[in-house]
């Protein structure tokens, strides 16, 4: 187990652009750590650097404190976990655990393989299947078996890259609880690439959101969420993604296509100087005005629209409205879709409703908007001007906290466990 270091790492491939731009993170011993980002933003590139697959062009890698830049992948003690299908089919899940120890020629004696297999294979409950072919085996069982590989060579971390993107949505979502609960029993230092935000925020201590080989933010899920740092960032981090709507702020009052809103003061005043702000509002800032309670509602502002259709998934429903940007707006809108690997982003809101709401398309319709949490973008930086930074490191405080506790609680398991088995 090994804290890891990234100090202003770069990396430039042949043609000399910056795959990895000046990347520093410090990964705790314990921690999982997700990179996440679009296609292309440089996280396999930032992962091989640490596994030393790839030359570090610029900074400094640490494993537990000790420069590594020029170590050799095997003797940097790191497991890369591939994705199931790397498992041998005519071998035993015994034969394929076994693997990377017979690979050390000599190194193990038989009596040694046997007693890292067996401890493996309990710890990730194979230990009724150890003689069977991987074919037989479910999905979940046979990533257990690509994590016991890495296990058995007590590697000080685990390296993922996208191990999940090949599977189907039901899968994905097994595997990933397999592999969450498997990572905390064994407290050990993980860095999980994905493109996927689902996958970010279900599996992440912290998350890393990487931008055309640029850290962007990392944090707790719940801090991306809440205070994420930029306007790309907000619209990567959630589903469905945040709406992004123009705003000017005039007389106190912050005008939009949706209508004039009283916002609270502070939060204008973070805008000050700007003529148009970029307004990101999350679907579930939104409510059917009828289902507000007045003490609630005094906290937003209430507005009359027309929606173009809606959605019911039976526990909420969504519902769509379209609205008319300018040829600026249009274009900030295209370019943050690009940076965002998406399609297009549509001159589209999209607000969630509660399951029970009758809001129907095609007849007036009255919403209400929770002013209090709306950010406010700055439209040429896309940086977030509302962002509070100290609420922010709170909710990752938090998180961290947590992590510690359950590690701290594995690690006693663990040690408790072996106490048992040695007398
Ligand atoms: N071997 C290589 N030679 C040159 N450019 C590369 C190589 N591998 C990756 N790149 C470039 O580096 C950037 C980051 O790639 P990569 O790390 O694979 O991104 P991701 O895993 O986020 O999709 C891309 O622009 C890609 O084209
Ligand atoms: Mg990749």
């Amino acid at each position: 187990m090994a804290s890891i270091t990234l100090k202003n790492l770069v990396k430039k491939y042949g043609d000399g652009f910056p795959a990895v731009n000046d990347v520093s993170i410090d990964i705790e011993d314990g921690e999982f750590i997700i990179l996440v980002g679009p296609s292309g933003c440089g996280k396999s590139t930032l992962l091989r650097m640490i596994v030393g697959l790839e030359d570090i062009t610029e900074g400094e890698l640490l494993i537990d404190g000790e420069r590594v830049n020029d170590k050799a992948p095997r003797d940097r003690n790191l497991a890369m976990v591939f994705q199931n299908y790397a498992l041998y089919p005519h071998l035993t899940v015994y034969e394929n655990i076994a693997f990377p120890l017979r690979l050390a020629k000599g190194k193990h004696s038989e009596d040694e393989v046997k007693r890292l297999v067996e401890e493996a294979a309990s710890t990730l409950e194979l230990t009724d299947h150890l003689q069977r072919k991987p074919a037989n085996l479910s999905g979940g069982q046979r990533q257990r078996v690509a994590m016991g590989r890495a296990i058995v060579r007590q590697a000080d971390a685990f390296l993922f890259d996208e191990p999940l993107s090949n599977l189907d949505a039901k899968l994905r979502g097994q595997m990933r609880s397999e592999i969450s609960q498997m990572q905390r029993r064994l407290a050990v230092t993980s860095v999980y690439v994905t493109h996927d935000q689902t996958e970010a925020m279900t599996l992440g201590d912290r998350v890393a959101v990487l931008k055309k080989g640029v850290l962007q933010q990392i944090a707790s899920p719940r801090e991306l969420y809440e205070e994420p740092a930029n306007i790309f960032v907000a619209g990567f981090i959630g589903s469905p993604s945040m709406n992004f709507i123009p705003g000017q702020i005039e007389d106190g009052k912050l005008k939009t296509v949706l209508g004039d809103f009283d916002v609270p003061a502070e939060k204008l005043a973070r805008a000050e100087g700007k003529k148009i702000v970029m307004v990101g509002i999350r679907p579930g800032y939104f409510e059917d005005a009828k289902l507000v309670d007045e003490a609630k509602k005094q906290h937003g502002a209430t507005f009359t629209t027309e929606l173009t259709h809606t959605e019911w998934l039976g526990n909420e429903q969504y519902g769509y409205l379209n609205f008319e940007p300018s040829p600026e707006v249009r274009d900030l809108l295209n370019s943050l879709a690009k940076d965002l690997d998406a399609d297009e982003l549509k001159p589209q809101i999209v607000v969630t409703l509660d399951a029970s709401s009758r809001l129907r398309a095609g007849r007036e319709s009255e919403l209400w908007l929770d002013t209090r949490k709306l950010h406010l973008f700055d439209p040429e930086t896309g940086e977030n001007l509302t962002r509070d930074a100290e609420a922010g490191a709170a909710l990752t405080d938090e998180a961290n906290q947590e992590r510690a506790e359950e590690i701290a609680m594995a690690r006693e398991h663990d040690n408790s466990a072996g106490e048992q088995r040695a007398s």
